[in-house]
């Protein structure tokens, strides 16, 4: 067989590799997603589905209860106003942010994205035969339109915005997403903007770019907030054309996301919402004890304010995670998540107070 260059060119994900060598008793910090159950309530909305015969095709859209809840949950939390028509269920954030890039990017065309950035936004450009740009995130990593406008060329199509940040936990403010989006307005090119990480924000506020441009295409999952990564669960909103054209590929790479799911994702959606507050919580208490611990032993940091990584300076990335992993713990080092962050790690702090506090006497002698 003959392969596509463009497909064989993409590496396979720095995560990945980032567990290769890990012993039986090493404490794995490098996973991105949370290490709770899903709650109860919403395990039993889908085996209400699985056992009433809720099992075949949907609308390709998704269920319309679920899009009414959504529509209603994009209103109140993020002040958004999507119909339900102009909202797609989706197998997880991964195949909305695949039918965001698809439906804008042709061959040689270019979509920006900043750096250290999340590992599929270059993937999936190279997946649509397109050109990720990498742009540098400032001091405190966070995306500046000034930095952005400076790459923007007539070829550019997209700017992907991932706030709370993968793998910084940085937040960027109100005023810099709107300012971003308004340069994608005024440029004409789509901002497609990554919210999973939405809910766990500890310091500073939450906004959604779409607030201030129409080109926005808002991406969001029930993955992260309500522990189901799983689940394979995800959403889009986006008006008119742009919905229409995501359609077209939806209908033919996935059809529909899992009956079941979307029964277990209202549930999550439209039920009481304190496992969110719980996890929060939880996340924020582990990230003080990891990042007060990292910086005793001279970590250089700033307090993530959101997700749940904390992204230290720690010299040489790929080296410390290399030597962490034979200590018996498993961290990312910076250089998978692009070029400009190599002397960083990610540890992330989806894992168990009693996990996170070995590891921090594990990494001592390292760090
Ligand atoms: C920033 C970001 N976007 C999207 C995803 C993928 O989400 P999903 O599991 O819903 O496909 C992840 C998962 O790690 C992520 O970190």
């Amino acid at each position: 067989m003959k392969f596509a260059s463009h497909v064989e060119e993409i590496d396979i994900s720095g995560i990945r590799k980032s567990f290769e060598g890990a012993g039986p008793g090493a404490i794995n910090l490098g996973l991105g997603q949370p290490d709770f159950d899903t709650p109860d309530h919403i395990k039993q909305a889908a085996i209400e589905a699985i056992e009433e015969g809720f099992t075949g095709y949907t609308m390709n859209l998704g269920i319309p209860e679920l899009r009414a809840a959504l529509s209603e949950k994009l209103r109140l939390e993020n002040g958004l106003d999507y119909a339900p028509a102009e909202i797609m269920v989706t197998s997880g954030a991964s195949e909305a942010l695949f039918l965001a890039i698809a439906s804008v990017v042709e061959e040689g065309d270019e979509v920006l994205m900043g750096d250290p950035g999340f590992v599929s936004y270059a993937a999936l450009t190279r997946v649509s035969q397109g050109r990720p740009v990498s742009v540098p995130m400032d001091e405190r990593f966070h995306l500046t339109a000034e930095a952005v406008a400076e790459r923007v060329t007539p070829r550019t199509r997209a700017l992907i915005v991932n706030s709370p940040n993968n793998p910084t936990g940085s937040v960027q403010t109100r005023e810099e997403l709107r300012a971003l989006a308004e340069l994608a307005e005024d440029h004409g090119f789509a901002l497609i903007s990554d919210e999973v990480y939405e809910q766990f924000i500890y310091e500073g506020e939450h906004a959604s770019p779409a607030l201030y441009s129409e080109n926005v295409i808002t991406i969001n999952a029930v993955s992260k907030t309500y522990a189901m990564t799983g689940w394979r669960l995800g959403y889009l909103a986006a008006r008119g054309e742009a919905l229409e054209n995501m359609l077209k590929v939806h209908q033919y790479v996935q059809a529909c996301a899992s009956s079941i799911s979307q029964r277990a994702a209202l549930a999550a959606v439209s039920g009481p919402q304190d496992c969110v507050r719980m996890m929060r919580e939880e996340f924020r208490r582990r990230r003080d004890v990891l990042v007060e611990g990292l910086r005793r032993m001279g970590a250089e940091m700033d307090v993530p304010a959101g997700a749940f990584y904390a992204f230290p300076k720690v010299g040489d990335g790929d080296a410390v995670s290399a030597r962490l992993i034979k200590a018996g713990v498993v961290a990312v080092p910076g250089s998978a998540f692009g070029s400009a962050a190599r002397d960083h790690i990610r540890i992330s702090y989806a894992a168990s107070m009693a996990d996170i506090r070995t590891a921090l006497e594990r990494m001592r002698e390292i760090l």
